[in-house]
């Protein structure tokens, strides 16, 4: 069989030319990293778990109506999506303090904010993907100011989205983060939620007791990263099939 073509390797997925113009296959790889790359190790089953619940979550999202780039699942480690331009910014959606806000504003982790806060942040893994304001955004021309205004109304509803499907299995959605891509349909452009959605990008913590089930876990050494995303999973219904 010819090898695929190769398009992108990042820290946790693969991307490769996909069947059809247009289209890329996914590939979710079981390499966990932290600050930045410097803590790195190999987590059995991450890969499958995330190409799993990344699938759950983006098939949920566009039954409400939010474009997404997922088109379908086509083995345990890859999904078939569309291929998006990134938009060079992570857009992170806080609604409890924890990481680097809690950090930078002296805030105690859980603490509840006032109303949803969203933070963008600039993609360069050499510049650590710093914090931007919405005047460096539109000043380097990453976005537009329309592009802006529905980039937060997408986090926003996906937020909304995410904190409920967790509140239902006892779980608390503290924070996330999502990235935006454009695509044209003829000569529309849309913007279109790309990437994944994962215990890898989002903050989940257990109502009852506060356990951290997500990529805290590893960043701070609190267990068994795979036992904590399939909980999650298993409180989902989505544990991974042999498909
Ligand atoms: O580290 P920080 O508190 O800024 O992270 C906020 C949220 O965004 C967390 O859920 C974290 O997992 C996610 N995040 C991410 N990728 C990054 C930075 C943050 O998924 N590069």
């Amino acid at each position: 069989m010819a090898r695929r073509k190769l398009i992108y390797e990042g820290k946790a997925k693969i991307l490769y030319e996909g069947p059809e113009p247009g289209t890329l296959v996914q590939y979710f790889k079981d390499d966990a990293t932290a600050f930045n790359a410097e803590k790195k190790a190999v987590i059995e089953g991450k890969g499958v778990l995330n190409n799993r619940l990344s699938e759950f979550f983006m098939t949920g999202l566009m039954q409400i109506g939010v474009p997404t780039h997922f088109i379908k699942r086509l083995n345990m480690r890859e999904q078939l999506i569309r291929q998006v331009e990134i938009i060079p910014l992570e857009v992170i959606v806080r609604n409890f303090a924890a990481g680097t806000i809690a950090k930078r504003l002296g805030l105690e982790e859980g603490t509840p904010l006032p109303r949803p806060i969203i933070e963008f942040c600039y993609k360069d893994d050499a510049l650590g993907d710093p914090l931007v304001s919405e005047e460096h955004i539109a000043a380097f021309g990453w976005a537009s100011q329309q592009d802006l205004d529905d980039m937060v109304s997408m986090a926003l509803r996906v937020n909304d989205f995410m904190s409920g499907l967790m509140l239902a299995v006892g779980i608390r959605l503290v924070d996330f983060k999502i990235e935006i891509g454009r695509a044209w349909d003829n000569d529309f452009m849309r913007l279109i939620l790309a990437d994944e959605i994962s215990p890898d990008s989002c903050r989940l913590w257990d109502i009852e007791t506060g356990q951290k089930l997500d990529k805290d876990v590893f960043r701070r050494d609190l267990g068994d990263l795979a036992d904590a995303y399939t909980e999650v999973a298993r409180r989902l219904g989505v544990l991974p099939t042999n498909a």
